[in-house]
This record gives C-alpha cells, structure tokens and sequence, in this order.
C-alpha cells in the first residue's frame, strides 16, 4: 500500500479534479464529501461571518465536460457509460453532464481508497437516483452498505407535493473488509439489545444501539455553528460517519470541503484530513473555525498549509486495485452473433459512424470494429465493439484504439470535441 503524499492538515484551494490525480493510490482512510446536487443554481450565495461574499454554481451542461473524461469513461468503465447514457436519456443533458462530471472525480476517490476504506456520497433527490447507480458501477453493488437519510425541518412553502426535508449519503466501501466501529456511534435506546437480564437472572447493563440508518439532526438557520457558507452540513452529521468508518489518527478526505465541516470534525477526532475547494473563501472560514470549534490557542494559521500547486505523485502512478476499475456487464459473458453486435451497436448509437461522427444514409455503411484492437489485447466481448465508417476503419485498422482515433479526427477539425463529448452519450 503507498504511503500518502500529503501532508495533514492540508487544504486544497482549486479545482479537485487534478489534485485527487496527484494524491497516491491506497492511501486515504475514508472519504466524506458533500458535492454539488445539480439543482440548477446559477450561484449559491452567502456572507461569512468575516463578511466575505462565498458563491459556488450548480448547474451543469456538456460544455463543462471535457473529452477526455468522456474517452476515459467510453475506453474504460463501461457500466459506468451506460449509467451516464441512461440518466442523459431520462433526466436530459444537464444530468448526464453533471454525472459524467462528477463521475470522473469519483473514479480518483476510488483509487485514492486504501482498500479497507469507504467512501461517503452526500446527495439529494435532485440526483439521489443516479448518483446510485454511479456508485454501484465505480464501487461494484456488492459494496454498498447504505443510504442514510437525514432528515431536518424547516419551512418549505410546497405546492402539490410534500416538503422535501431529507438528504441522502450513500456509503460504499471499497473492499469486502472495511472499518465499521459500532460502539463509537451508540445512542440511548429503551431497548436492551442483549435482553433486559443474562441466564442467570442479572440484569444487564444496556449500552444504547446503533442508529438506525435514518438520522434526524436539525440544523436552522441560527444555529451557532452556521458560518454564512451555503450550504453548510451539521458537524453532528459528520462526526457520526468520521467516527463509525475511521479509527484515530486514519486519514479523511472532503474534496469538495466548502466551510470544512468534515475536516473540523476529523480534527475534533483526532483525525488527519485534506480538504479541497474551489472557492478561495473556504481557506479564511477554515481557520476560524478550527479557532473557534476546536482549539482558540492552536496556530492555525501556520498549522493550515495551502499549497498553491497539486501534489505530485510518489508511488509512480501506480493503479489501484485494477481488477476493480472495469467492472463488466453481464452481456460480455457470451458470445454475439454478428447481427445482434450489429443490432445492439445501431440502437446504442444510432446509425453514426463512432470515428468521426458521420451519419451514413444505409447502416450498411458501417462496419463492426475492435474499439482496443485484437492485436492490442482488445477482447471479443460487446463492450469492445463498435461501428465505423470505411475510411476510420483502414486509418485505425489494427494500430489504434478507439480513443487515438476520435483524437486524430478532432485534431484533423473533423469533428468538435464539445461536441464529441455531448454526443457520445446520446
Ligand atoms: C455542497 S457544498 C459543500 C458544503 C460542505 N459540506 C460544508 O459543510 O460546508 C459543495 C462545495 O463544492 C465546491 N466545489 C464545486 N466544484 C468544485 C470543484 N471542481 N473542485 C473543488 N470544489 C468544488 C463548492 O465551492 C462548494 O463549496
């Protein structure tokens, strides 16, 4: 397992996508982090108790995906591509985007996991459903473990519909053997869970039970806690995931920490933590914090290092796990006849050569491809086929793989790689 490349106490201020790709393999503890929902928020605003105005946006178009992302999802996780694929079809572009967005962050967190770590999704019912299946197509289903709702209240004026008072984390971990301290998180319960007296008629102590996995902690508008950040969680929330998944002195992720809620809960126990923003904001607010809810004497502004570049990786980028990054759907386990690849491939696409884009007036047209070529290790199973026009197939004939040849023909300006982006999961 490589050791971590970032020092504690570490916050991030800059997009998280190429910090997470400069953190070591296997070396995080736990991730616990609360991203954008896609609400289709222009900004989120607020003022911080230091007066600063904070925004953040959330809403997304394919404008913000980038191809590569796209290539790297297509080439390499193809369960994860027909999620994408389905929640574009059914929720429109705006949710096929911010998935595919968010999605590419995710497969880092899942790298950066040591394996017997887990990871927190914080989400609402804006994307709570495909945010799911997300999951399950990074982390593999069989490591689920739970959605936890929390619920609060508060005044929603709501019209034909019931407030909507709850989020969802979804808890995954990566392997089979994770962290999971049941006693640290016991709460009062009338209910003895060992029965009220042993065989021998004592009675027996009752220790409280494990919450269940609805957890109702409000959090208004005036609580001491709140900083003025938008959408600030509940440290209770937190702590309660810090202290169930982590053990003292285990390492804690937020990549998208806003006002740090999960870093100064990790520092409240005793935790090391890296946090990483976007907004410039996050960095002033952390640091009152710490002052403030942890410790007034500390030197939190020397403690608090915020590196001005990404880390850069010691473990020579080695993969994690790689038998967990393609997890292949059923349909690879047979063998297809030529007209069901033919078949499958016009109703996935449509009748659209995957080169370069072109519609050709017969199917006819298009001829079934190796996307890895044979020659490469590519193998005989539906993931790896697709449909190309006469001339991608002779220039990819056997040397190029599917990717190398949609960057060949958008650098030759055949095709706009925006656009590539947004088509390719229609
Ligand atoms: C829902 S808020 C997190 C709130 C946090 N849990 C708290 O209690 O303050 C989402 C955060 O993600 C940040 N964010 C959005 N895009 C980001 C990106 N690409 N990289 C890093 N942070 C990002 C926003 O600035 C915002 O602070």
């Amino acid at each position: 397992m490589a050791t971590l490349n970032v020092a504690n106490r570490t916050l991030f201020i800059g997009d998280n996508l190429p910090i997470l790709r400069g953190i070591n393999s296997e070396s995080v503890d736990l991730i616990a982090t609360d991203p954008p929902f896609n609400k289709g928020v222009k900004a989120f605003e607020g003022i911080t108790k230091a007066g600063e105005n904070v925004s953040y946006k959330d809403v997304w178009t394919w404008g913000d995906v980038q191809a590569e992302w796209t290539n790297e999802i297509l080439g390499n996780h193809p369960a994860l591509y027909s999620v994408i694929q389905a929640a574009n079809a059914s929720a429109g572009d705006d949710m096929g985007a911010f998935l595919c967005w968010l999605a590419v962050r995710v497969l880092e967190c899942h790298r950066i996991l040591k394996p017997t770590g887990s990871m927190y999704l914080h989400i609402d019912h804006t994307a709570h459903a495909y945010a799911k299946a997300m999951m399950d197509a990074i982390f593999g289903r069989k490591n689920f473990r739970n959605e936890i709702v929390w619920a609060y209240t508060g005044p929603q004026r709501a019209l034909g519909h019931f407030p909507r008072k709850h989020d969802t984390i979804l808890f995954y971990s990566k392997g089979d053997k994770w962290v999971f301290n049941r006693d640290a998180i016991r709460i009062p319960s009338k209910w003895n869970e060992l029965g009220g007296f042993s065989k021998d008629g004592v009675k027996r102590k009752n220790r409280g039970k494990v919450p269940e996995d609805w957890w109702h902690m409000t959090f208004g508008p005036n609580t001491k806690e709140r900083m003025g950040y938008p959408t600030q969680k509940p440290l209770a929330v937190y702590e309660r995931i810090i202290k169930a998944s982590s053990n003292e002195g285990d390492v804690v992720l937020d990549p998208f920490a806003g006002c740090a809620t999960t870093c100064v809960a990790a520092e409240r126990l005793g935790r090391k933590w890296i946090g990483i923003d976007i907004n410039e904001e996050a960095t002033g607010v952390i640091r009152d914090r710490l002052q403030g809810e942890v410790s007034k004497s500390m030197a939190w502004k020397t403690l608090v290092k915020t590196p001005k570049k990404p880390p850069k990786r010691t473990d020579g980028g080695a993969p994690a796990a790689p038998e967990l990054r393609v997890i292949s759907r059923k349909r690879n386990a047979r063998r297809w006849s030529v007209k069901e690849v033919r078949e499958t491939l016009l109703g996935e696409n449509g009748q659209r050569c995957q080169g370069c884009g072109w519609e050709p007036p017969y199917p006819d047209y298009l001829q079934i491809d190796h996307k890895k070529p044979r020659s490469l290790g590519g193998a005989d199973e539906m993931d790896n086929y697709t449909l190309l026009c006469d001339p991608c197939n002779r220039l990819k004939s056997n040397k190029l793989t599917l990717n190398e040849l949609r960057d060949v023909r958008v650098e030759e300006g055949r095709v706009d790689a925006v656009w590539w982006a947004e088509e390719r999961w229609r």
